[in-house]
């Protein structure tokens, strides 16, 4: 099987290319410098040249709270290069995988969000999103929605190697502990929608660790998995001021893909302590 796979040098698009790469795939790992999304005529030619079986979209304008004043840019890549790309696998009758947020939710709940849930978006960043799952819904190719959220993993900058580096430079941190999600390790990510893909998966799933934690609980954790001390001060989204508002609540209910996969997903404090035993942050 061939795949291509857009935004390859991001924290979940590099856990594609080695993914597949492990399983002996053809691989196009395009990163930015590559294959730029917001470029229509190079996306189609690229797509016609390498003719692939499946595309993974992982590129994407991910800066939340940047894209409040940024939104013109955040909806030129997350919709207009979602567009892009989607139409140009539909061209060539390649299946399309977007990658959505649990951000396209208000929060305004304490039940876990199906996905059949309506989507209200309360950030800049969680409508652009919402729009690239317009685009992927409209191109006409074979496509999957995988919403997910709270990731960790090896590349890029995120939640968790931040508090354990500030943690190694002895920094005092201060944590939101008011808003809840799925922390979710992007390799448990990569593989789970690899084995969706693989059973023939359609339509929209979410795809998240099992479990519930408040940003300061995961970075409790985290902290207490690598035995590192650091002064973290829970504090509530209010006080820590972000531009961006997000939801509260935003735990995406799994049960879907649980019975699809015919597994329960790993909790997310078990995948945690894993990569954390693997990885030198
Ligand atoms: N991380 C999370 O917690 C999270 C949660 C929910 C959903 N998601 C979704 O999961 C997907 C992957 O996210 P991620 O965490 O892997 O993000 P990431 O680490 O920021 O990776 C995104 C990649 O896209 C690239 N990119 C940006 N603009 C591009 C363009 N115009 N053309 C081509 N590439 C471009 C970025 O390159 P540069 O670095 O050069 O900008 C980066 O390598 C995204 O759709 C995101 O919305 C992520």
């Amino acid at each position: 099987m061939k795949v291509l796979i857009t935004g390859a040098a991001g924290l979940l698009g590099s856990e594609f290319v080695r993914a597949y790469h492990a399983r002996g795939d053809v691989v196009v790992a395009c990163d930015r410098a590559r294959l730029d999304v917001t470029d229509a005529e190079r996306v189609g030619d690229l797509m016609r040249e390498e003719t692939p079986d499946v595309v993974l979209h992982c590129a994407a304008y991910t800066a939340v709270d940047r894209a409040e004043r940024d939104g013109e840019r955040a909806f030129s890549v997350n919709e207009d290069g979602t567009r892009n790309v989607a139409d140009a696998a539909a061209s060539i009758g390649a299946r399309f995988v977007y990658f959505s947020t649990d951000y396209v939710f208000d929060g305004q709940t304490d039940e876990p969000y199906t996905p059949d849930s309506l989507p209200n978006p309360l950030s800049v960043y969680g409508r652009s999103k919402v729009a690239g799952e317009g685009a992927t819904q409209a191109s006409g190719a074979d496509w999957l929605i995988v919403r997910t959220g709270w990731l960790f993993g090896r590349g890029g900058s995120n939640f968790v190697s931040t508090v354990l580096r500030r943690a190694r430079e002895g920094l005092p941190t201060r944590v939101v502990d008011d808003q809840r999600g799925r922390p979710t390790w992007a390799t448990n990510l990569a593989e789970h929608t690899i084995e969706l893909l693989d059973l023939g998966t359609l339509g929209i799933v979410h795809v998240a660790n099992s479990g519930t934690a408040t940003w300061f609980e995961l970075a409790e954790a985290a902290l207490r998995i690598q035995k590192l001390k650091l002064d973290v001060t829970p504090v509530s989204t209010q006080v820590w001021g972000a531009a961006a508002e997000r939801p509260r609540y935003s735990v995406l209910d799994i049960a879907a893909s649980e019975a699809r996969l015919g597994r329960v997903m790993a909790p997310w404090y078990d995948a945690l302590s894993t990569f954390l035993s693997k990885v030198d942050l």
